[in-house]
C-alpha cells in the first residue's frame, strides 16, 4: 500500500487535487486500498474539463432544431411490418436491454427501482417481475429464448443479483439473463472540487446511461450478442411496468426502412410534463431533455395548435447491432446537473445538504441518435405502453403505472 500511496500523492500533487487526503489517515485499512483504487482511477482532466464548461454555452444554443417526423402505429395498415418483425424474432436475432441503474431517489424506495413491488391485478409483482411476464409472453409465443441483458450499477448490483436469485429468476432461462454494471463519476463541489462520501470515500455516482453503450463493449455484452446471431436490440427503462419490449412492428419498419436506430413516442401531454422530446438537431435525430428545454421551445405550437416538440422520448429505444457498433464504446457527452449531495468536508465534518450544492455528470441514450444518420420514431398510444414509475405520489407514481397496468390487461 505505502508504494500506491506514493504514486497517489504524487498524481495528486500534479493535478492540484492533494485535499482530496485531507481526511485519509481517518480511513481503516480496507477503505484506504479502495480510496486509493478509486482516486487512481479518476480521470481528472475529463472533471476540470466538464467543470470548465459549466455555464458555458450549451451546443443546443447554436443548433438548428426542428420537429422530427414519425409515425403513427395505430395507422400503419400493412401487415408486412409486423410479419417482418415477427420472422426476426423467430429466428432468435432479437435481445433486450434493461436499463436499471439508476437511484430512483424521487420514488424514495430503498433498493432497486425493479425490486419494488406493484400491486397490481391479481397479485402484486415486482416491476422486474412484470419486465419478465412481457418478454416470457413474447417467448411462448415464438417459441424462442430472448436474451435479456440488465444494466446495473456499482450501487445496486448485487441487491439486483439476488433479488434475482431469491425468485428464481421468476422462471426465466437463466442462461439468457445476464447483468453487466454501468461506470461511475465523481461528483464535484460548488468549487470543482472533488466530493468525498459520508465514509470519506470518493463520492462516485452512477454515470447515466448513455454509459450503456461504453459498458456492454467492456463487459463482452456486444461480443455474446454477436456469437447468439442478434441483429436488433431493445434498450429500455426498468422504471415502466408498461414498456412494449417486443414491439414486432417497431423492429419490422426499422428492419426494412434499414435504418440504425428506433425509437417510441407518446404524445406529450402538456408543455411542463417531464419528458424529453424528440427532434432534428442539425438535420440528425436527437432528444431534448426535459431538464434543458426552454421554456419557449416546450410552449411553441405547431400549425395544427398542438406542440411543435410534442413526441416524447418514453426512453425505447432500439438498435441494430451495426448501429452499436458504429456508436462504440467512446463516451457520449456528458449533461450536468446541479443536486443536493451530503458528503465529507475537508475536516472530517459530514455536510448535510439542504439545497442543490454540487454537480453530476450524466451521459443520456439518447445522444447516441445523433451519431447514425437516421432514425425511425414510432407514435404509439400512451395508454397502451407508458405507465412510469417516478414519483412516491401523484403523477408518474406507483398509483398511476398501477390503474394503467390494470386498465391495459383488463384485471
Ligand atoms: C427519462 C428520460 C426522458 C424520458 C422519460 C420517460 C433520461 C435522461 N431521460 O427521464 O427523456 O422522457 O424518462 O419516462 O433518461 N438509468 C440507468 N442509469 C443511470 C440513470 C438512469 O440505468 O445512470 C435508468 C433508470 O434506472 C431508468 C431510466 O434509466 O430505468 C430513466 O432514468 P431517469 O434518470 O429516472 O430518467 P427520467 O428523468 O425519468
Amino acid at each position: 500500500m505505502e508504494e500506491k500511496l506514493e504514486k497517489v500523492k504524487e498524481l495528486l500533487k500534479q493535478e492540484n487535487a492533494e485535499y482530496l487526503l485531507a481526511n485519509f489517515d481517518t480511513l481503516n485499512s480496507f477503505q484506504k486500498e479502495i480510496f486509493l483504487d478509486q482516486i487512481l482511477q479518476i480521470n481528472f482532466k475529463q472533471i476540470k474539463d466538464l467543470y470548465n464548461s459549466i455555464g458555458k454555452n450549451k451546443e443546443n444554443d447554436n443548433a438548428k432544431i426542428e420537429a422530427i417526423p414519425y409515425v403513427e402505429k395505430e395507422k400503419i395498415k400493412d401487415e408486412k411490418y409486423f410479419k417482418k418483425g415477427v420472422e426476426i424474432v423467430e429466428q432468435s436475432k432479437f435481445a433486450v436491454v434493461t436499463m436499471a441503474g439508476g437511484q430512483g431517489t424521487r420514488l424514495g424506495h430503498n433498493g432497486p427501482k425493479g425490486t419494488f413491488i406493484l400491486n397490481v391485478r391479481p397479485e402484486p409483482k415486482s416491476i422486474f417481475e412484470l419486465l419478465c411476464d412481457t418478454l416470457k409472453k413474447a417467448n411462448e409465443k415464438y417459441h424462442v429464448s430472448i436474451p435479456w441483458y440488465i444494466m446495473t450499477s456499482k450501487e445496486n448490483n448485487d441487491d439486483t443479483v439476488s433479488f434475482f436469485e431469491k425468485n428464481n429468476y421468476f422462471d426465466y432461462n437463466k442462461n439468457d439473463v445476464k447483468f453487466f454494471m454501468q461506470g461511475q463519476i465523481p461528483m464535484v463541489g460548488k468549487d470543482g472540487r472533488i466530493l468525498l462520501n459520508e465514509d470519506g470515500l470518493i463520492k462516485l455516482a452512477a454515470d447515466g446511461h448513455g454509459g450503456v453503450f461504453e459498458s456492454m463493449f467492456k463487459n463482452g455484452i456486444v461480443d455474446d450478442m454477436k456469437k447468439r446471431g442478434i441483429e436488433w436490440v431493445y434498450i429500455g427503462p426498468v422504471d415502466n411496468p408498461l414498456t412494449q419490449m417486443v414491439d414486432e412492428t417497431l423492429i419490422g419498419l426499422a428492419e426494412d426502412k434499414k435504418v440504425m436506430s428506433a425509437g417510441k413516442s407518446v404524445v406529450k401531454a402538456n408543455p411542463e410534463e417531464k419528458v424529453g422530446v424528440f427532434c432534428l438537431k442539425n438535420g440528425r435525430p436527437s432528444v431534448i431533455e426535459y431538464t434543458e428545454i426552454s421554456e419557449e421551445m416546450a410552449n411553441r405550437k405547431d400549425e395544427n395548435g398542438g406542440l411543435a416538440f410534442g413526441e416524447s422520448h418514453i426512453n425505447c429505444n432500439m438498435f441494430n447491432i451495426k448501429g452499436i457498433e458504429k456508436i462504440g464504446a467512446d463516451k457520449l457527452p456528458y449533461h450536468i446537473a446541479f443536486k443536493k449531495a451530503n458528503y465529507m468536508d475537508e475536516k472530517g465534518k459530514v455536510v448535510i445538504a439542504s439545497e442543490p450544492n454540487s454537480y453530476k455528470f450524466e451521459s443520456f441514450i439518447f445522444d447516441a441518435f445523433e451519431k447514425l444518420d437516421n432514425m425511425i420514431i414510432l407514435r404509439v398510444k400512451r395508454e397502451d405502453e407508458f405507465a412510469p414509475v417516478k414519483n412516491a405520489e401523484g403523477v408518474d407514481s406507483p398509483e398511476t403505472a398501477i390503474k394503467l397496468y390494470n386498465d391495459f390487461y383488463n384485471l
